[in-house]
This record gives C-alpha cells, sequence and structure tokens, in this order.
C-alpha cells in the first residue's frame, strides 16, 4: 500500500508556487481585485459600499466596460466575454489569473447559470446525477486549537465540551451503515485522547463491522507517522481543508501558532501515504479577496483534491468573527461550478452550511455540480455542543429520518441519493 508514497502529486514546491502567487497578488493593488470579498468590520475599507461595489457583480461589469459604449452595449459586451471564459473553462480546465478574476468577478445570474449547466455537463459522464452520502459522526468537540472563525476553539468557554467513547462511535457507524451508509466519516477538533493507538483501534473496528464501507477521518493535523498508522489501520480517506490558499490570509484566520506552511505538509503527507485526500476552504471567510479566491482555483488547479469542501463562512457568536458577515448562497454556488469544471472528476459536496444559509443550500449546490452530501450520524445528544457556526441546521433529527429528508430533496431536483461508496472516479 505504501508504495502510493511514489506517486507523482504535481505538488512539490506548491508552497513555493503559492507564495509566489501571493506575491504577484499584491502587485495587483489598484485594480480592486485584492479588496475583501465580505470585509471584516471596522477594518479596511472606507465604506461599506466600496465594498459591495467590489464585490457586486453589477459593479465589476461596469469596471470592465469601455468608454465608447452604452452601459447596455458594456453590459453585453462583458457579458459575451465572460460567457466565452466560462467556455475556456469547460475546455481547458484552466484560465489565467486575469481571466479567473474577471470570471469572479464579473459574475451576473446569467453567468451562473450557464457555469452551472456546464458544471453538470461536465459531471454527466462521470458521475450523473448520482449523489453520494457520507455519513458523519462528530466525535469530539474537544480542541486544542483556536481557529478564529470556529464554534468550538479552545478559547470559546461557553461550549459543553464532549467526546464520544469508542464503543459509541463504532455503534453509530453500525446504525449509519444499516441505514445505507457506505462512508463513514469521523470528524473532530484535535482532542488529545484520540492518540494513533484508540484510533486506530476504532477505524479497526469499524472496518470490521462494515467491510464494504470507506472509512474517512477528519481530525486536524498530525503526525505523518500517525497518518500512516490509521491509513494501515484502514482509513482511506482523509478531510483537512487547506482553509485558505493565501498564507497570509491564514495567518489572519488562525492564532500564531499555527501555521500554513504545516498544513500544506499535511496534505502531502496524507496524498504520499496513499489517501484521496480532501481539501476545501470556506466563501466569504473575513479578509478574503477575489485574488485570494483566484489562488483557491489555482490551488485546486494544481493540488487537484479527490475531495473539495467549500461551503460559506457562517459566523458563530462566541467567536471573535461573530459580527463578521457571512458568506453568500450566490458566490457559493458560483464556485462550485468553477470547481466542478477546473476538475471535473472532483467530489463535491454541497455542505451543511450551505443547507444553513438557504433552505434549499444543498439541492441547489448539487444543479451548481455538486454530488455529495454528509448528513450527521452523531448521537442527539451531542450534536448542539458541536456547533462551528451559528444556527447549523439538522441538529434534532434521527439519522434515518435525515437520509429520507434528504433522498426527497436530490429527488426534488432531479438527483439520486445512492447507496455506494462513492469512490473518486
Ligand atoms: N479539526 C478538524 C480540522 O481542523 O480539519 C475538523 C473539524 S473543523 C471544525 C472542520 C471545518 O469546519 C473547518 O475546516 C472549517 O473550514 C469549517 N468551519 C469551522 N468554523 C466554521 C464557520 N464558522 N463557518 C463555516 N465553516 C466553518
Ligand atoms: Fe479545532 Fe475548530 S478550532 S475544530
Amino acid at each position: 500500500m505504501y508504495s502510493h508514497a511514489t506517486k507523482d502529486t504535481g505538488f512539490s514546491n506548491l508552497a513555493d508556487r503559492l507564495g509566489n502567487q501571493a506575491v504577484r497578488n499584491d502587485a495587483t493593488k489598484g485594480t480592486g481585485a485584492h479588496e475583501p470579498v465580505d470585509r471584516p468590520k471596522g477594518r479596511a475599507l472606507p465604506s461599506d459600499a466600496t465594498n459591495r461595489a467590489t464585490a457586486s457583480p453589477t459593479a465589476i461589469s461596469n469596471h470592465t466596460s469601455r468608454s465608447n459604449t452604452t452601459p447596455g452595449e458594456a453590459a453585453s459586451t462583458s457579458t459575451t466575454r465572460l460567457g466565452a471564459l466560462a467556455e475556456k473553462l469547460a475546455r481547458e480546465h484552466t484560465l489565467a489569473d486575469d481571466e479567473y478574476r474577471a470570471l469572479i468577478s464579473g459574475r451576473t445570474p446569467e453567468l451562473a447559470k450557464r457555469l452551472a449547466e456546464l458544471a453538470r455537463v461536465a459531471r454527466e459522464p462521470i458521475y450523473g446525477t448520482r449523489v453520494f452520502t457520507r455519513g458523519l459522526i462528530e466525535i469530539s468537540n474537544i480542541c486544542k486549537n483556536d481557529c478564529l472563525y470556529c464554534g468550538i476553539r479552545r478559547s470559546n468557554h461557553n461550549v459543553k465540551r464532549y467526546r464520544l467513547e469508542p464503543e459509541t462511535i463504532v455503534a453509530c457507524a453500525r446504525e449509519g451503515h444499516e441505514l445505507g451508509f457506505r462512508t463513514i466519516v469521523l470528524q473532530g477538533g484535535e482532542d488529545g485522547f484520540y492518540t494513533d493507538e484508540v484510533l486506530a483501534g476504532i477505524v479497526e473496528q469499524i472496518a470490521a463491522a462494515c467491510p464494504d464501507s470507506a472509512i474517512t477521518l477528519s481530525m486536524g493535523e498530525r503526525s505523518r507517522t500517525s497518518y500512516k498508522r490509521l491509513f494501515d489501520a484502514g482509513a482511506t480517506r482523509y478531510l483537512l481543508r487547506h482553509e485558505t490558499a493565501t498564507p497570509q490570509h491564514y495567518e489572519q484566520l488562525h492564532p500564531a501558532n499555527m501555521r500554513w506552511e504545516r498544513r500544506m505538509q499535511c496534505l502531502r503527507d496524507l496524498r504520499e501515504i496513499g489517501y484521496q485526500v480532501g481539501a476545501g476552504f470556506m466563501v466569504g471567510s473575513p479578509y478574503q479577496t477575489i485574488d485570494h479566491l483566484v489562488a483557491e482555483m489555482r490551488f485546486i488547479e494544481r493540488f487537484k483534491p479527490e475531495m473539495c469542501g467549500i461551503g460559506p463562512f457562517i459566523p458563530h457568536h462566541d467567536t471573535p468573527f461573530a459580527h463578521e458577515p457571512a458568506g453568500t448562497l450566490e458566490l457559493t454556488l458560483y464556485l462550485l461550478s468553477m470547481i466542478r469544471l477546473i476538475h471535473p472528476h472532483v467530489l463535491l459536496p454541497a455542505t451543511t452550511a450551505l443547507g444553513t444559509i438557504d433552505p434549499r443550500g444543498r439541492e441547489k449546490g448539487m444543479l451548481a455540480g455538486a454530488n455529495v452530501v454528509m448528513p450527521n450520524l452523531s448521537p442527539i445528544a451531542v450534536r448542539k455542543n458541536y456547533e462551528l457556526y451559528d444556527n447549523k441546521i439538522c441538529m434534532g433529527e434521527e439519522s434515518a429520518i435525515c437520509r429520507g429528508c434528504l433522498a426527497r430533496r436530490m429527488a426534488s431536483v432531479g438527483h439520486e441519493l445512492v447507496v455506494d461508496r462513492g469512490d473518486f472516479r
């Protein structure tokens, strides 16, 4: 199995490349592209109106207009040009930085519709309209980290902390298997209780109880030796969102002891060991700019994660970002479509956060090119304590009811929830 270690990941020197990317982004100052998409209040820009204009599709269309055309003609020229960029992305799976920038900042409802159509066409021969489920067990909300955006960060003393015992976790996995889940995801804070020995033991028990299921871990940053041990125990997928492809932005979202380079090293280690790797980022996280989003697109293009979790940032009332605006449904859907076009094979979840900011967010996610949902299998008694952001949905539903509800929701937009491991193809 370890022979995967020799696989060429195309990821060498990625940190350097992305570091350079960030420097190049700085060079674009004055274009408006570096301004925050969802700016933290009271920082940076002179007025909200300026910021909204930057992120607003209409404003950017004006920005790209030519002086010798009427506004109507300019808008239509711009739409045609951007439509051509969307087609180019579908054809070539890459764009130049300024083309990515134009496509993101010039977005309109018509362009979003076109991108979504192209995304569904790209997905069709690979996954069709089949939707894979991952049963998510939130095994602990105890975490040594203090990510500024996260509701269960160490400094939040208002959280009722819990950790699930190994036997409870295995029982949840068994229940999930009976309900038709063929991927079990164990997610949690970086809780020292789950040593390699404890976690590998849980993985082995789930692998024995559900031999036809894939086991995914999402337990944060660990050593390469630890990742290898867990892989050998039977975990074959790992979700570790990179959070942002721009090191300076990473520093704005995390305390000083958390390093972007370390996150990247973990992703490299996971891939070299042989895991299917899930990266991802929050849309509209504080300080995020259009240039950061361009860097995200480039990161996905180069690293090609097997899975990519993107969902809107949603503020949590007990964090330093409590008063920051949430990311939008509109931008999240647009980026989902772009990611599907950049990397047609990617497993792309319509996240719970997307379902939280819009009651039909997950259905809309499918229409934008997503193909995975991750309902909750955690015991109901603890779910409310795994509150990463405010108003998180599905806190009180039985797992069986959740699955039925999701199947109906997917069917309502012509998609089918399937019983399948949902491997990367
Ligand atoms: N500890 C593991 C890790 O770091 O990967 C897994 C748990 S962590 C809470 C899972 C993901 O939740 C993070 O990668 C982050 O992107 C997302 N998240 C945390 N706070 C959020 C918020 N306020 N809004 C949206 N997503 C959030
Ligand atoms: Fe550790 Fe959020 S800070 S899970």
